[in-house]
């Protein structure tokens, strides 16, 4: 299906409420399911403006073959994407109607004294809307360096600010600017809604297209070249080819999912990205032997299980008047969360563990790490997450102030949370929990159900 028709369907299927925007785009028989991911979430951006100039210009009444889904897409990149790309029949129908929706566009700036499309879009509730979050890029250091990076953007015509000072200036850009993060090394930063995913460089595997926030867990991690680690929940592999660029592909990765669909894409993103210490591996975690030699190296676990993704900026465009997970979803959420977490502190070598999510509720963050911190007896303690970061976890246990949440309004970023967890010396594990131990909340799909799980699974959140 070719890319309008697709990103179409999908608005369609939106409004009839068939399923969510991630499932109906991995539905959709589309290929590049980023592009089309990424036109949807800007048309349906700019839907109210689509719709007025649409209906201004009188376009569907001139053209009664033409779908209002299909007209919104096509209008969307005609004026304010990229410009059409194909198009087939509709494109000299488009031409013909282009003057006057350009015309219509002006029209509408005039109205609401606007010069830039950006600020047809109405403030969404809240200091700072989702879609003013930067586009972050991460140099990937096992293929180029940040230096030969910014050059290269140098050459595209970008203009180079320098290291930014402050989250304002961030905040501040647009253009064709961009800085290096104040805070994280090899980040570069962009103006919210820079594409380059097709861009040579990104495509060759030398940036990472990735949130900050989610550069967060690895960069905590920080495995010493050389070392064992588990990633628990890899797929579809961000943190996975970060944590590889840090052990400079010295050391070795044990990467499970469960979701097959998604490990094979990790592995494109993997060998695109010059990844060779890694090992995947089908398998659930949960199941996964602790005191089998294999593992008995294992120092380092990165645990980002699957989440009701409530922090996602592209949820919360696509749903901003959503009230977010239900109880029941979120008590069986966190039930896997608490039990993953608990299983990976048994790996007896293990020394430092992060855990993260795309979550902003309390209880698949603070309380699942507080939970497996009073389970753990004293074996485990968190340790002082990136001090310098602003955004705190929420004052629900003691030291929860350790821990990192993340968010568009107060970090520029989606949201999320982190945990350091870090072996407190001279204490060796306890034995791996077993199913429903000592009063958590048992895993809700049972460790049988497999089919089920990785149904519940694949409808859960990512913060990839
Ligand atoms: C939040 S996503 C991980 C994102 C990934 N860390 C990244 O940065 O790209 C959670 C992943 O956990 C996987 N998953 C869920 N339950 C699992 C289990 N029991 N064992 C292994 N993987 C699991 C899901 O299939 C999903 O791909």
């Amino acid at each position: 299906m070719a890319l309008y028709g697709a990103a179409a369907a999908v608005l369609a299927g939106m409004e009839a409420r068939q399923a969510s925007l991630k499932s109906l785009v991995y539905g959709s028989r589309f290929q590049n399911v980023k592009q089309l991911y990424a036109l949807v979430c800007e048309t349906q951006r700019y839907s109210a403006v689509l719709d007025s100039i649409i209906d201004s210009a009188g376009l569907l009444k001139a053209e009664k073959k033409l779908r209002p889904h299909l007209a919104k897409v096509l209008v969307y990149d005609l004026l304010l994407g990229r410009g059409l790309r194909g198009g087939g029949r509709w494109k000299p129908v488009l031409a013909r109607h282009r003057a006057r929706l350009q015309a219509e566009l002006a029209r509408l700036k005039v109205r609401r004294r606007v010069s830039r499309n950006e600020d047809l879009l109405e403030p969404a509730s809240g200091a700072r809307p989702a879609s003013k979050v930067p586009r972050y890029v991460r140099v990937n250091t096992l293929k180029t360096c940040p230096g030969d990076a910014v050059d290269y953007f140098k050459r595209q015509g970008f203009s180079y600010q320098g290291r930014a000072s402050s989250p304002e200036e961030l905040q501040a850009l647009e253009g064709k600017r961009f800085f290096l993060d104040p805070l994280l090394p090899e980040l570069l930063v962009f103006p919210a809604g820079t594409d380059l995913h097709e861009n040579p460089f990104y495509r060759a595997g030398h940036l990472i297209l990735q949130d900050k926030a989610s550069c967060l867990p690895a960069m905590l991690l920080a495995p010493p070249p050389g070392s064992h680690v588990i990633d628990a929940c890899a797929a579809p592999g961000n943190k996975t080819s970060h944590l590889a660029a840090l052990l400079k592909n010295q050391g070795k990765i044990f990467a499970f999912d469960l979701d097959a669909g998604r490990l094979a894409s990790m592995a494109t993103l993997l060998t695109r990205a010059g990844v060779s210490c890694c090992e995947l591996a089908n398998e659930d975690f949960l199941s996964v032997p602790p005191t089998d030699p294999r593992y008995g190296r294992v120092q380092y676990i990165l645990l980002d299980p699957s989440c009701s993704g409530s922090g996602m900026v592209s949820r919360r465009l696509e749903e901003p008047e959503a009230d977010g997970p239900s109880p029941e979803r979120l008590r069986a959420l966190a039930a896997f969360q608490l039990k993953a977490l608990r299983h990976a502190l048994s790996f007896p070598a293990l020394q430092r563990l992060v855990y993260s999510t795309c979550s902003v509720c309390q209880e698949e963050n603070e309380d699942v790490v507080w939970a497996a911190l009073q389970q753990s007896a004293g074996t485990f303690r968190l340790a002082e997450a990136l001090p310098a970061w602003p955004h705190r976890g929420l004052d629900t246990f003691p030291d929860a102030a350790r821990c990192i949440r993340a968010s568009p309004e107060l970090t520029l970023t989606g949201g999320f949370f982190v945990a350091v967890l870090e072996r407190c010396e001279g204490r060796s594990s306890s034995p791996a929990p077993k199913d429903q131990a000592e009063g958590p909340p048992a895993n809700p799909q049972g460790t049988r159900k497999r089919k089920k799980r990785k149904k519940q699974q694949r409808e859960g959140g990512g913060s990839e």
